[in-house]
């Protein structure tokens, strides 16, 4: 069934934008008493309100009072929100004064999270990720690429993975699984990294593969994880396994980018401590440059260097890596506005970031862009003019989002 969805004061389609690089706002396609023409989740075709109307008669009108800003709906292409308990003691750690490593040291950290996921039964698992999904959902987040990690060990990363497939069925918001098994070296894995890396590959990935959980695999190259040496090792097989790689790199010791660059990972991820050679290696690759602002902020650290990463010429997409431990706040739009006003991204370069951008760090190309077949996700502000919603900082938030071409 045909539907016409407008007008719209406004729409950003977001069309016909470089995939890498800096971008001015003028470059931004911005339709005027604008519609969408959907047809079974898809987009059929996009213009003039009035226009569609006339050329599609037969189409059901769902119509748009008040005036509202459309845009694609959101990808957010790094988190990890299936988890079980929080990290508030870590917190209050670490804003007096700890760092994230010596808590980790100290118990805290990614193993916390790690007893504590292990300890949750899968109901608990399920609902803590829907309602986090939704959520992120009802702040216009389309697609959601969700990690394991914190399992770390073949039956805990399996029952993670198995919760994520699980809450796809059940959330309206496209769930795009990661295995990170390799988060960090499990302290009751009998044997040292290489090895735990191995038992990964031989006791875990052809499971996943078998039960086609997750078609993406995912390591952190850090002094606390896995050095270079090994993950290229593990990245390797899991390439030659059919996996689409990604890596956690040079969060706060740069290496891990040329790895992934170096390997052909779809994206490297964090990159705070990347500096001018790692941002040229970025520019000269196909790898997508993934920023995590709320990762920063939750740490209280520098944010990765975005402005010069667009300057060189990289893919930069903007993810909120919403975590129990660096990054508990989830809160995509505001991490994006935040991170803008510090780094001096323009408003077009935020917004690619967060959509088609993205969603080229997920090897999704049916999606991120208002244009016709690409998916009807959407969402729409009550806001005339495109700027207010970076200029809000978050606080203004879509009224409306669509999701295959249906409201929810
Ligand atoms: O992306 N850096 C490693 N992993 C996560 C943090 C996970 C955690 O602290 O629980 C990250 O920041
Ligand atoms: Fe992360």
């Amino acid at each position: 069934m045909e539907k016409l969805i407008g007008p719209f004061k406004q729409i950003l389609t977001l069309a016909g934008l470089s995939l890498k690089g800096s971008l001015h706002d003028d470059q931004l396609e911005i339709i005027t008493d604008g519609g969408v023409l959907t047809e079974n989740g898809l987009i059929k075709a996009v213009g003039k309100f009035d226009n569609l109307r006339q050329e599609f008669p037969d189409a059901v009108v769902e119509e748009i009072h008040n005036d509202q800003l459309l845009l694609p709906g959101f990808i957010d292409c790094h988190t990890h929100i299936c988890f079980g308990g929080n990290r508030a003691k870590d917190y209050a750690l670490r804003i007096a004064g700890k760092t994230y490593l010596e808590i980790a040291k100290a118990g805290g950290g990614i193993w916390d999270t790690v007893t504590q996921t292990r300890l949750a039964d899968e109901q608990t698992l399920l609902q803590g990720l829907l309602k986090r999904a939704n959520h992120h959902l009802s702040e216009g987040v389309t697609t959601i690429e969700v990690k394991s990690g914190y399992g770390l060990n073949a039956e805990q990363e399996l029952k993670q993975l198995r919760t994520i497939r699980e809450a796809g069925k059940l959330t309206k918001v496209d769930l795009v699984s990661t295995c990170l098994a390799a988060h960090m070296l499990p302290k009751d894995f009998d044997g040292d990294k290489k090895q735990y890396l191995q038992y990964v590959l031989d006791g875990l990935l052809p499971v996943i593969r078998e039960e086609k959980l997750s078609n993406r695999v995912d390591i952190f190259i850090e002094e606390s994880a896995f050095d270079m040496e090994s993950a290229q090792t593990y990245l390797t097989e899991a390439k030659q396994m059919g996996f689409d790689l990604t890596v956690h790199a040079d969060q706060f010791t740069a290496g891990g980018s040329k790895v992934a660059v170096e390997i052909g990972a779809v994206s490297a991820d964090h990159l705070e401590a990347s500096g001018e050679k790692e941002l040229n290696l970025l520019a000269k690759s196909n790898t997508v440059a993934v920023v995590l602002p709320g990762a920063a902020l939750g740490l209280g650290m520098s944010y990765a260097p975005a402005r010069k990463l667009l300057d060189a010429s990289a893919t930069v997409a903007i993810a909120s890596d919403w975590n129990p431990g660096s990054a508990p706040m989830g809160d995509l739009l505001l991490q994006a506005s935040v991170l803008a006003a510090a780094e001096k991204l323009t408003t077009a370069e935020v917004f690619a970031g967060l959509t088609y951008r993205a969603a080229k760090a997920l090897n999704l190309d049916d999606r991120g862009i208002i244009a016709a077949g690409m998916i009807a996700d959407m969402q729409a502000y009550p806001c005339t003019d495109y700027r207010e919603i970076l200029y809000y900082q978050g606080k203004l938030k879509p009224g409306m989002v669509w999701k295959k071409g249906k409201r929810v």
